[in-house]
Order: structure tokens, then C-alpha cells, then sequence
């Protein structure tokens, strides 16, 4: 099929593009490069650059390599962010997703998969696992624009006959993901291998899902023609303490580092865990990475990546 990814030269949708292609579709890469990066983008895979803001491109790309689905993950993505500007985050996850629904009925696709965010659109929930029949209760902007994205997607997509399908992920990590995501695995890891001390904001015993990017590729592959009209958490179905991350990171990095102690994040949730029971049973999905092993793989990947930095730095430039 003739899949189209937004977002796809940001950390999962580069996941999603590389198991795609793997699985013999013909993938077309729409990012603006805010976050993403060209690296990211399987050269296999077509890349055009452009903003999800911008209907009329939308249109465009859309008419010209008619894509059978479109895979929806362009977006504004910090919590922080959207409290500090929720118009810039209502602009491109609100606006931007309506623009890349129109632009798929345009195009006459038959699919829109969009990834929403079962860590923010929940809010604070008293009883977990959380199932996707939980009321939808975001405490932050940005769990407002994914909530505002996935009824978008399933009313436009319904009134155009158009299958839909809304993939709310835990707390996605793995290789690609840069820093400024200030998403917590990430964070520990630069701030180790600089030899700084990583910040534990809160108390460290917030919980959260925690799910391995490879594992979350697999499973918009599944939602290609399964799953119609449903939302779908995509997570670990367990729960991991910042500070029991921290101490399995510093584990397999063989270090022993006092964490520095920061402020509660605004919008943060306490504690989250998803039941993926549904994504079984529907989508005959679960995740597959152990968090040990999804670990230890990302563990890996940053610390060849700081190694190959300092060949590079090491090596002396040619001079004239
Ligand atoms: N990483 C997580 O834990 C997580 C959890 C829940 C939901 N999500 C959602 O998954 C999706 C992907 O997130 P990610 O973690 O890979 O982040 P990311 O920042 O790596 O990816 C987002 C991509 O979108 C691009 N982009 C941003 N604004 C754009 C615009 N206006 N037009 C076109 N492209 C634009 C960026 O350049 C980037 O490549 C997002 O929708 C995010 O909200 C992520």
C-alpha cells in the first residue's frame, strides 16, 4: 500500500516509515523538520518538506502520491510547551490534524491513523490500568489538542465514509529520540554520557507506561486494516517509577551519580498505566520488548552514538 507518514522524520514516525517499508509498502514522509530530522528519513522512503499548518501543500502531496492511509503524528508534543503557548499547540495539533484529514479525503484515501496520547487525555485517573472507555479528562493543552484531534478524526473521517483509527500511546522511548523531547530515559541518558547530573523533577515515584518505540511501530501496521472507528491504547500495560528508571539507567551505564531534584512539570500526571487488553483483542497486538530489553537497547544506541561523536571530535579536519 501507499502509506503516508506525518511526522516521519521525528523519532517514532522514523520507527513507523523503516517498518513499513520492511513490510513492502511505498512510504511518503511529510515533516517540516521542527524536531525531526532528514537523518531520521529511510532513503528509501520519499521525503517532501512542509508544514501540516499548510492546507493547500497538504492537498498537493496528497493528490500527487495518493495515499491508500495516512499515518497522523506531526506535532507539537511538550506538555510544557502547550501551557506556555497553547495557541502555537492548538494551531498545529488541532488545525494541523483537520488539515491532514482533509487533505486524505482529497487524496480519496481509504485510511487516517492518528497518534493520540494516553498519558495526557485521560488526566488523572484514580483506578489503573486505564481502559479506553475511561473518560476523556485532559489536564494540559496539549492532552486537550489530542483529545480535539481524535474527535476531529473520527467525525470528518465518519461524515466522509473514510476509516479511522486513534492510537493513544504510553510513554514511547527507544533510540532517535533527541533531548529537547525532555522525555525522562532520554534526558538521563544525555545528562550521564556529558557527565552531568540528570534532574529527577517531583519526587521521582510518579509511575508512568512506558513503551518501546519498535513496539509501537508494529502496531499502526496492524492498524492498517483492522481497528475502524476505534481508539486504542498502545502501551506496556505496566508501570515504571522515574526513580527506578533512574536507577536501572545508571545500572547499565555503570555509574554512580546523586540526581539533582527539579520542580513537578506543569500538567505532569501522577501515574498512569494502560490496559492494552482491546489492541489484543482487536488489532492482535501487544507489545513484545520486555522494559529490561528495550532498555538496554536504548541504553546501546546512545552510547555508540556519543562514541562515534567523539571519533568525529577526535579526528583532525583536512586542512588546505
Ligand atoms: N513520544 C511519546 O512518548 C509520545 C506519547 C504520546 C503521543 N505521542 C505523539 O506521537 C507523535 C510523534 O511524537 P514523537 O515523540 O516522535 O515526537 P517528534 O518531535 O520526534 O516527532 C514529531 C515530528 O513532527 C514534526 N512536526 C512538528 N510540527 C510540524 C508541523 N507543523 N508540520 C509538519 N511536521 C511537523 C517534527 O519535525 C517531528 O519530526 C506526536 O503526535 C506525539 O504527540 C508521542
Amino acid at each position: 500500500m501507499r502509506a503516508l507518514v506525518t511526522g516521519g522524520a521525528g523519532f517514532i514516525g522514523s520507527h513507523l516509515v523503516d517498518a513499513l517499508l520492511a513490510d513492502g509498502h511505498r512510504v511518503c514522509v511529510v515533516d517540516n523538520l521542527a524536531t525531526g530530522s532528514r537523518v531520521n528519513v529511510n532513503p528509501s522512503a520519499e521525503f517532501v518538506e512542509a508544514d501540516v499548518r499548510n492546507l493547500e501543500e497538504l492537498v498537493e502531496i496528497g493528490r500527487r502520491f495518493t495515499p491508500g492511509v495516512i499515518f497522523h503524528l506531526a506535532a507539537q508534543t511538550l506538555v510544557a510547551r502547550s501551557a506556555s503557548d497553547p495557541l502555537r499547540d492548538a494551531q498545529i495539533n488541532v488545525l494541523g490534524t483537520v488539515n491532514v484529514v482533509r487533505a486524505a479525503i482529497a487524496a480519496g484515501s481509504q485510511k487516517v491513523v492518528f497518534a493520540s496520547s494516553g498519558g495526557t487525555v485521560y488526566g488523572n485517573v484514580e483506578r489503573q490500568p486505564v481502559p479506553e472507555t475511561q473518560p476523556l479528562n485532559p489536564i494540559s493543552p496539549y492532552g486537550v489538542s489530542k483529545v480535539a484531534g481524535e474527535h476531529y478524526v473520527r467525525v470528518l473521517c465518519g461524515q466522509a465514509g473514510m476509516a479511522n483509527t486513534i492510537l493513544r500511546y504510553g510513554n514511547v522511548y527507544g533510540p532517535r529520540d533527541i533531548p529537547a523531547s525532555q522525555h525522562v530515559i532520554t534526558a538521563f541518558l544525555h545528562a550521564l554520557l556529558k557527565g552531568d547530573r540528570p534532574v529527577i523533577e517531583w519526587d521521582g515515584e510518579q509511575a508512568k507506561d512506558y513503551v518501546y518505540v519498535g513496539d509501537v511501530a508494529a502496531a499502526h501496521l496492524r492498524a492498517i486494516d483492522a481497528g475502524d472507528g476505534e481508539a486504542f491504547n498502545v502501551g506496556s500495560g505496566g508501570e515504571i517509577s522515574v526513580n527506578t528508571i533512574f536507577r536501572q539507567v545508571c545500572e547499565l551505564m555503570a555509574v554512580s551519580v546523586e540526581p539533582l531534584r527539579g520542580e513537578q512539570r506543569p500538567g505532569d500526571v501522577r501515574r498512569f498505566t494502560l490496559d492494552c487488553t482491546k489492541a489484543d483483542r482487536m488489532l492482535a497486538w501487544r507489545p513484545a520488548t520486555p522494559f529490561a530489553d528495550g532498555l538496554r537497547q536504548t541504553v546501546d544506541y546512545y552510547c555508540r552514538l556519543a562514541d562515534l561523536r567523539r571519533q568525529r571530535e577526535a579526528t583532525p579536519t583536512p586542512s588546505h
